[in-house]
């Protein structure tokens, strides 16, 4: 990749939408939240965190990522974590996040609803406050548990509609169809929720359109074997759904096998409001710049697909249309210098 597309990804303004927050844990603030809590865990160092995220696929990571969570006790365990994460990206030119959370992997543990609730959303304020950084919060539903459950989450969600804007699903994909959570969802739209999904990372196409014709999704999580069907790619093009796509974490989850055969070139050639982001950058290796870079370098792409996809980051956010125009205005200005001297 040339320096000048290194020196444009570094500080271009751009929202990240598909972010795990448990998935900012770094190895460093898993330990100190193992001592500071007095939990144990299975690991003594960093390095040896690090060693075991070697990934054969999605349930593989998940299985970690479930046990690396039970270091989180405290309301300020998850401010801890949020901020952590809202520093590092605020470096990284983000200005609008839209953060992804997982109540039931906490609840099941006997963390309460508002500890987690509490200690992220004060974090996020003071990032509005002090970073300057925009945000909104999606309650994910586990797939993996019963529907009934997630009604659970659902009526604690429905006690904070002030700060949950959205509710998601996430978790294991293969074999659980979004058919599944068909009740749970329509209950979320009749209490004003907007619908999101992880669709099309492992499981097909169908699970995809399943998500927009059952779960009334106003956007995809990866949808990744969305591209496999033409007809489905012809509709997204057409409703402007976006997709939120995740290099590096496609590559760790084996999920393409090089990032090389990543979609998102062929998704922006396409017209699909495609995005990219880090989806959980402490477990695959990097942070939304590191993603902007992977997809540059290994699919050759030009300062316009770069600034497509910061501009298709804000377009693609749930924020009102002024305040996109607004952000689109600044990736404008910023990609200028760039955009003169370019391909
Ligand atoms: N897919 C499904 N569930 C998840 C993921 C993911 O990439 N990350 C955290 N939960
Ligand atoms: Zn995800």
């Amino acid at each position: 990749m040339t320096d000048q597309k290194n020196t444009l990804i570094d500080k271009l303004p751009k929202a990240e939408l598909h972010l795990h927050i448990e998935g900012t844990l770094e190895p460093e603030m898993m330990l100190a939240l193992a001592k500071r809590n007095d939990i144990a865990l299975p690991y003594d160092s960093v390095e040896e965190i690090r060693a075991a995220y070697e990934f054969d696929g999605l349930q593989d990571f998940l299985d970690l990522y479930y046990a690396g969570m039970s270091v989180l006790i405290e309301e300020r365990d998850f401010y801890d974590l949020t901020w952590a994460y809202l520093e590092t990206v605020a470096d990284q030119g983000v200005t609008h996040v839209e953060i992804f959370f997982d109540p039931q992997a906490h609840t099941d543990r006997g963390i309460a609803f508002e500890t987690v609730l509490g200690g992220i959303t004060s974090a996020l304020e003071t990032g509005a406050r002090e970073l300057r950084i925009t945000s909104r919060l999606i309650m994910c539903f586990l797939r993996h548990l019963p529907e009934e459950q997630a009604f659970d989450a659902l009526h604690s969600a429905c006690r904070h509609k002030d700060h949950i804007h959205a509710v998601g699903l996430d978790s294991s994909e293969a074999g659980i169809p979004p058919s599944n959570f068909a009740r749970v969802y329509e209950a979320a739209r009749n209490e004003g929720f907007i619908t999101v999904a992880h669709a099309g990372e492992e499981g097909p196409a169908a699970y995809v359109t399943d998500a927009l014709d059952i779960l009334k999704v106003s956007r995809v999580d990866h949808g990744n074997h969305a591209l496999d069907d033409p007809a489905l790619v012809a509709r997204l093009v057409r409703e402007k759904t976006p997709l939120t796509m995740c290099p590096l974490s496609n590559l760790r989850l084996k999920v393409i096998a090089s990032m090389e055969a990543n979609p998102v070139k062929t998704a922006l050639d396409a017209g699909l409001l495609v995005t990219v982001n880090s989806d959980d950058p402490s477990y695959f290796g990097g942070y939304i710049n590191a993603n902007y870079e992977a997809v540059t370098d290994a699919l050759d792409l030009s300062i316009t697909d770069i600034v497509t996809l910061a501009k298709n980051s804000f377009a693609a956010s749930f924020l009102p249309d002024e305040e996109k125009q607004t952000h689109i205005d600044a990736v404008e200005r910023h990609a200028g210098k760039f955009m003169r001297s370019a391909d």
